[in-house]
């Protein structure tokens, strides 16, 4: 019996299996306490006929060894396939996405020479939920959905994540001027989470003034948390920026889980051609050893690799003439990697860990809200590619007899009646609201309505003809109104 730990290994397709080979070279040098379980998953078990892209087996061993080293995988184009990468994470609860963006100028070539942030990005929500539906001849949906276990996880992490790391700021970006509900949620639970926090800096910005700033002065920022999709794109920027996307690692990390892997993808165009760079998948193997406490064997692997980069022994995808000395391919690199172990950078910083850095982040287990829900009104859809804006208005006035009427109909999100404008373009998708029968206009003081109201008016609406395809509940929780308004409303 041994105590090294047990982790899958999947090397992937692409630029996988050479980069893989290259960086379990590395680390086997280097003297890393693992034994390794290979699983099949991607390409080939998708084109056996496995649309999840995974067996069962291979789940078995993901969710035995808790510890998965994962080389880049193709999604196969065209229908049916589901993305492996959004399955795993979710189907493990690995909530936060960790990627560090660091210039290792000038040796690297980067405009941002003093580059060094970290985003830390949902993993398991936002539109990722990948709840999309064609709801009528034109109009097609996806459904973002925030939570407040979701969020809170997420940015406690970000806020434990920094203290460990003594990170001095944590940066939130959201849309929540414009997604007052959901990114509101976020943007709120940030402000709460952070007073917990008062030794680390904190600010809000919105993310498309943040993501500009962020790449024209990344040296302003330190930790980055932000939704699922907003992470997606920052974090590809972010690391673009150090230099090359090509050297980005990446954790994924639940409460028991861990998945490490490059920020790229497969790279079928230089597949096979032993072109590709492992740093990516290295930096991710050095941050898998620091996550297994075999801190002695992270420092070795990424000094001896800032050492190599230094001594300008670059593959081609950082290769520039005047800086590079060597041009080398992925075995090479890991070659000259390997011959430095046990030797420290000159000029780039030494990477010295601390122990205490990596003690491991707990976050307390979600005690479930409870609110008080009154139900205040529906949000009727309705498909009508015939009708204008007045007529159907006009329409479902009279209608709306049973303790419930129309207040107001929007197309795309915009008040069309009444007091539409002729300008507005409309769909063949209408959101109808409907309210109770003897509300004033203040939204703030709307009545009760009952589901019995709802399913009279339903029956109404059927009997009309008008074709209903969803019904959103308006609610208030706790008093307080908890849906958005329309544009003009
Ligand atoms: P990609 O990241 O594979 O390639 C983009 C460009 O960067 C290409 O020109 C490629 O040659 C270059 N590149 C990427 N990694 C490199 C490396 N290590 N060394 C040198 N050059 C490198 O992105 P692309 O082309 O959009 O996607 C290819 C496939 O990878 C797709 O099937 C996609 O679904 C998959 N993919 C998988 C991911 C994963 O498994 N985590 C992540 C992103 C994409
Ligand atoms: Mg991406």
């Amino acid at each position: 019996m041994t105590s090294k730990p047990r982790i899958t290994v999947a090397k992937g397709d692409g630029i996988g299996p050479e980069i893989m080979d290259a960086t379990l070279r590395i680390m086997e040098a280097a003297g890393a306490e693992l034994d390794y379980d290979f699983i099949d998953i991607g390409e080939k078990v998708y084109l056996d006929g496995n649309t999840a892209g995974i067996t069962t087996e291979s789940w078995d061993t993901l969710r035995r060894n808790k510890i998965f080293f994962k080389a880049p995988i193709t999604t196969p184009q065209g229908g049916g396939y589901k993305s492996l990468n959004v399955t795993i994470r979710k189907s493990l609860g690995l909530y936060a996405n960790v990627r560090p963006c660091k210039s290792y100028a000038p040796y690297v070539q980067s405009k941002h020479p003093d580059m060094d942030v970290v985003i830390i990005r949902e993993n398991e929500e936002d539109l990722y939920a990948g709840i999309e539906h064609r709801q009528t001849a034109d109009v097609y949906q996806c459904l973002k959905l925030i939570t407040t276990p979701g969020t809170e996880k997420i940015v406690r992490y970000a806020f434990e994540y920094a203290r460990n790391f003594n990170r001095k700021k944590v940066t939130c970006m959201v849309k929540d001027n414009i997604m007052k509900v959901t990114d509101g949620l976020f943007a709120q639970v940030f402000r709460d989470i952070a007073k917990e926090y008062p030794d680390i800096e904190s600010n809000l910005k919105i993310i498309d003034i943040g993501a500009a700033l962020l790449a024209d002065r990344p040296e302003d920022f330190d930790v980055v948390v932000t939704l699922n999709l907003y992470g997606d794109i920052v974090s590809d920027i972010a690391a673009q920026i150090t230099g090359s996307v090509g050297l980005g690692g990446s954790s994924n990390l639940g409460k028991d889980f861990g998945m490490f892997e490059a920020v790229h993808g497969s790279a079928p165009d230089i597949a096979g051609k032993d072109m590709a760079n492992p740093s990516g998948l290295l930096s991710a193997a050095v941050m898998m050893l620091e996550h297994l406490g075999q801190l002695d064997v992270a420092e070795n692997i990424a000094n001896a690799w800032s050492k190599t980069l230094e001594e300008g022994i670059h593959t081609g995808d950082i290769y520039r003439e005047g800086v590079s000395k060597t041009k080398v391919g992925t075995q090479a690199f890991a070659d000259a990697v390997i011959a430095r172990l046990g030797s420290k950078p000159e000029k780039l910083p030494v990477l010295k860990l601390d122990q205490e850095s990596f003690k491991p982040i707990v976050i307390p287990d979600y005690q479930r809200k409870v609110a008080q829900k009154d139900l205040v009104g529906v949000d009727v859809f309705v498909d009508d590619a015939q009708c204008t804006a007045d007529e159907l208005g006009n329409k479902l006035q009279s209608i709306a007899k049973a303790g419930l009427k129309l207040k107001m109909i929007t197309n795309r999100g915009v008040k069309v009646f009444p007091d539409g404008l002729p300008e507005t373009f409309c769909t063949d998708h209408w959101r109808c609201r409907f309210v109770h029968s003897e509300n004033s206009k203040d939204v703030h003081q709307m009545k009760k309505v009952s589901k019995k109201d709802l399913l009279d008016l339903l029956t109404a609406l059927n009997e009309a003809d008008v074709d209903v395809i969803k019904t959103e509940n308006l609610y208030y929780f706790d008093g307080k109104i908890a849906f958005s308004l329309g544009q003009g409303e």
